[in-house]
């Protein structure tokens, strides 16, 4: 018998498709490994269905933690030929082979939510996941702080890779000795949906330079150019420091030292706001110089939790110009390109960070972005990424985390 399944069960294929035995990979070709924040949506995915699928997610990210307590963000579990740069460029130094970058921590707060829909089952995975957690977040205030804001030191380590916040620090690198390379992203999907050459040879030089300085993280805060303060890192930290420390202290675990560790973040935050613009904005170390574009990065700001009716403001802007959620740039800036991965489209996962953190904070924009993020999912399933305009999918399809946030978020059936 032929029925159509509904957007649930589409879900759970979804994940179940993408599930290679403990981890999930975003989806099969683009990206054939367990990327860092993706893992973190796909467990709250499986939470609804699979609790203790869930809790082995999170552990199997935490299990590629390097000595010094950085996660990567990507584990290479085994090899793929159709991915670029793979673990033999990136030269990772932790016990399983991976990148050398992080990624935003958007773990903690996850695994608090899979605790919180079952206390008790939690209790023993959550009491192993809360020193790594801990010492993942120490990691970032130790080797990216800056002013108590955190910094990304790589496009691809805050995750949103080609945002024009990081165009002008791109432009003074000169990938001198990059090399040749193949590049796999555009064998996946169409080239207009990526980011261009000029970034991606900036990408490798990068990597190559953090490989070839062994990921000394004390030589790369010296060396490495790009630097850079970033809303994204900065509000995910200071919202999974929280999530973390209410784990921690409802199960009666050491939280000494965190409550400080919030305050710093909290003022560090601020050390992100661009009054010219009227927004949190990427502030550049190296250069001192502000983006001056406004990203869905600074509406992350209620997600930890954090007021602005400045940026609310921009929010309101923003939402009047676009039919299916928070664009990923401004679409009044002119370089708005409605396809281009961190350059205009709309991310669900991310409409589903800011929107839970407006519905937190009791303001009505919430409720909006998660029927937008809705009916987006209805019409057009599980992508990657969507034109804000018209709806069109874009980038990878049965995408996991999209997937997550219909089973975690949108969902209008059980499946
Ligand atoms: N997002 C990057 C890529 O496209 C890596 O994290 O490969």
């Amino acid at each position: 018998m032929n029925r159509q399944i509904s957007r649930g069960e589409e879900a759970l294929n979804v994940l179940r498709g993408n599930d290679r035995g403990g981890y999930t990979i975003p989806t099969h070709g683009l990206y054939p490994y367990q990327w860092n924040w993706d893992s973190a949506f796909a467990a709250m995915g499986f939470a609804g269905f699979d609790p203790a699928r869930a809790w082995r997610e999170l552990e199997s990210l935490l299990s590629g933690q390097w000595d010094d307590g950085m996660v990567p963000h990507i584990l290479f579990h085994q090899q793929d030929d159709g991915y670029f740069p793979g673990p033999e460029v990136w030269g990772g130094t932790g016990p399983i082979p991976s990148s050398g970058i992080s990624q935003p921590p958007i773990a903690a707060g996850m695994a608090r939510r899979i605790y919180q829909a079952d206390p008790q089952a939690g209790a023993e995975p959550m009491r192993a996941l809360f020193p790594k957690l801990l010492r993942w977040h120490r990691w970032f205030l130790k080797w990216r702080e800056d002013q108590g804001a955190i910094c990304t030191t790589h496009p691809w380590e805050s995750g949103r890779d080609n945002a024009p916040e990081w165009d002008a620090a791109l432009k003074r690198i000169d990938p001198v000795g990059v090399g040749e390379y193949q590049r796999r992203d555009t064998s996946h999907v169409d080239a207009s949906m990526r980011p261009t050459k000029f970034d991606y040879d900036r990408y490798i030089w990068l990597v190559q330079q953090g490989k070839n300085l062994q990921w000394d993280q004390a030589a790369l805060l010296k060396e490495c150019p790009f630097r850079l303060a970033d809303p994204t890192m900065s509000f995910t930290l200071l919202r999974a420091h929280r999530d973390l420390k209410a784990l921690g202290d409802e199960l009666g675990l050491d939280t000494g030292g965190m409550a400080d560790e919030i305050a710093l973040l909290e003022r560090g935050v601020q050390s992100l706001w661009n009054a010219e613009i009227g927004s949190f904005d990427v502030r550049d170390t190296r250069s001192g110089e502000w983006s001056g574009i406004i990203s869905c990065a600074a509406f992350l700001c209620w997600y930890a939790g954090i007021e602005s009716e400045g940026q609310l403001q921009h929010l309101r802007r923003i939402l009047g110009r676009v039919t299916y959620g928070v664009p990923s740039a401004d679409p009044d800036w002119s370089g708005f390109d409605s396809k281009r991965y961190w350059r205009g489209p709309s991310w669900p996962f991310m409409n589903m960070l800011i929107g839970s953190g407006l519905i937190e904070a009791g303001h009505s924009e919430g409720e909006k972005i998660r029927a937008m993020t809705q009916e987006l999912l209805l019409k057009h399933g599980f992508s990657e990424y969507y034109d804000p305009l018209s709806g069109e999918p874009a980038g990878g399809g049965k995408f996991t985390w999209t997937a997550a946030v219909w089973l975690g978020w949108v969902s209008v059936d059980k499946g």
